[in-house]
């Protein structure tokens, strides 16, 4: 297992570029299982999670392959097998949503079901809510989901939970309607950009859909769908990653192929912060060079500010002049950095979902390790500040969501290099 060693200190400056969105471009392959003819998928990044659900949607008879410049081709070749087994779920959650592509087109799925994560309990309830809603029937047998139609049904359904919308619940559910016959309407339907783009993806491929971006979609079921080429959005959570860089290193980073427009909690909390944050063409300069306010930040459905950042802004925090409190409203659980974070000299109190931030003079590295995906970012941004050497083991967390984050971030300056062990 790799580390990323880490010597902090450096401003970062320069420019870099923002990669294809993991979480759009994962469902969005996931829906090639409901098109007759070929997808082809600009901007994909080349992360382990895109390569797990390769593995397992060539197990279900999809063709998956890269061509020279870097665009993913995918294409049904055999409809026979509808089981993801534990082995390729148990690596990477978003597996499930292979669940509804399969129910909808092949009338049958056997989905291994996902166990919780080190962010907390992830259950799939709601997705099984929506699909039974379309007329599914499912059982639970041996550790795995099963579910058979002979056909799906439109219908009217609400698809909240006790923590507000679910964007696989969403992707799945939506996935399933597109085929169903009839009128599918979703409430309380999930409206995060990477929701859009799976619909934007699906409407390309002859399906009907509106409304997604809002809390209701409506679905109108078609008999089939062909394939297309699309481009997936740029990844917000990377964006936002290199912006909570920029800042906690008193940097000036432009960063490329940014939707601000994705990002408006985020550039809200950093701005009350102190940060810079300027548009620039396709992308956006953040720079910093004064002292860090004190701010409250609390996750929550887009458009509020993403658990999926929330690591991010508490490695800054950490040097602001001040205390600040994190709510974290998505996975009340997701504080596996905190721990870690305080062995580089963080003052971190957690109580309940909340996290109160006492900011100190400096961070000091350490070896650190964490195991989860945007905890193990976090510890990153933490040690390109903080004085000495920190070293990040089990770096394969963050190679499942960032695509060489060593080599991008040294191009800015940043004295980070892999370590093989
Ligand atoms: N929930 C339920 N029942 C369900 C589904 C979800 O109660 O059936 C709850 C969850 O426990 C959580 C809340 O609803 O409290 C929201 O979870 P959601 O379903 O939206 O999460 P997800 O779709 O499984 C995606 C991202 C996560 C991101 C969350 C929240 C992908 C592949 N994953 O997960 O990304 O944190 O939405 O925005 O899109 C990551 O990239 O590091 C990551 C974890």
């Amino acid at each position: 297992m790799d580390s990323l060693l880490i010597t902090g200190g450096n401003r970062l400056k320069g420019t870099i570029s923002v990669n294809g969105s993991k979480n759009a471009a994962l469902p969005i392959m996931a829906a090639s299982i409901l098109t007759e003819g070929e997808t082809v998928l600009k901007g994909v990044p080349q992360l382990e999670d895109i390569r797990h659900l390769s593995a397992l949607l060539e197990k279900l008879g999809v063709n998956v392959s890269r061509d020279e410049k870097g665009g993913l081709h995918l294409k049904v070749e055999d409809e026979m097998n509808c089981h993801a087994e534990y082995e390729l779920v148990r690596k990477m959650r978003a597996s499930v949503c292979v669940m509804g592509p399969l129910l909808a087109k092949r009338r049958r799925a056997q989905v291994s079901l996902p166990g919780g994560c080190n962010i907390g309990d992830r259950p799939v309830d709601l997705h099984i809510q929506g699909f039974q809603c379309l007329g599914a029937e499912s059982d639970l047998v041996g550790g795995d989901i099963h579910l058979k139609a002979k056909k799906l049904k439109g219908t009217e359904m609400f698809l909240g939970g006790p923590f507000g919308s679910t964007v696989l619940g969403t992707a799945n559910v939506l996935m399933a309607a597109t085929l169903a016959e009839g009128t599918t309407v979703i409430e309380s339907a999930a409206c995060e950009p990477e929701v859009i783009d799976l619909a934007n993806y699906l409407n390309a491929c002859g399906a009907r859909i509106v409304g997604q971006g809002t809390p209701r979609i409506t679905v109108e079921g078609v008999k089939e769908l062909h394939g297309c080429e699309h481009t997936v959005i740029p990844d917000r959570i990377e964006a936002g990653t290199f912006m909570m860089a920029a800042a906690i290193t008193n940097g000036d980073v432009i960063i490329n192929n940014c939707r601000l427009d994705h990002l408006m909690a985020v550039v809200d909390r950093l701005r009350a912060v102190g940060v810079n944050v300027e548009r620039k063409g396709d992308g956006v300069q953040v720079s910093s060079s004064r002292r860090l306010e004190p701010v409250s930040v609390t996750t929550q459905p887009y458009p509020g500010f993403p658990t999926d950042l929330q690591a991010q802004i508490m490695a800054l925090l950490c040097l602001a002049d001040g205390n600040s409190i994190i709510t974290e409203k998505i996975f009340p659980d997701r504080f596996v950095h905190v721990a870690e974070l305080n062995r580089m000299g963080a003052r971190l109190r957690k109580e309940g979902p909340t996290v109160i931030v006492e900011g100190v003079k400096n961070l000091v590295g350490a070896p650190v390790m964490a195991s989860d995906l945007r905890a193990s970012a976090a510890l990153v941004v933490a040690g390109l500040v903080a004085k000495g050497k920190t070293k990040v083991s089990r770096v394969y967390h963050i190679d499942r969501g960032y695509e060489r984050i060593e080599q991008r971030l040294a191009t800015l300056g940043a004295e980070i290099q892999r370590v093989p062990e």
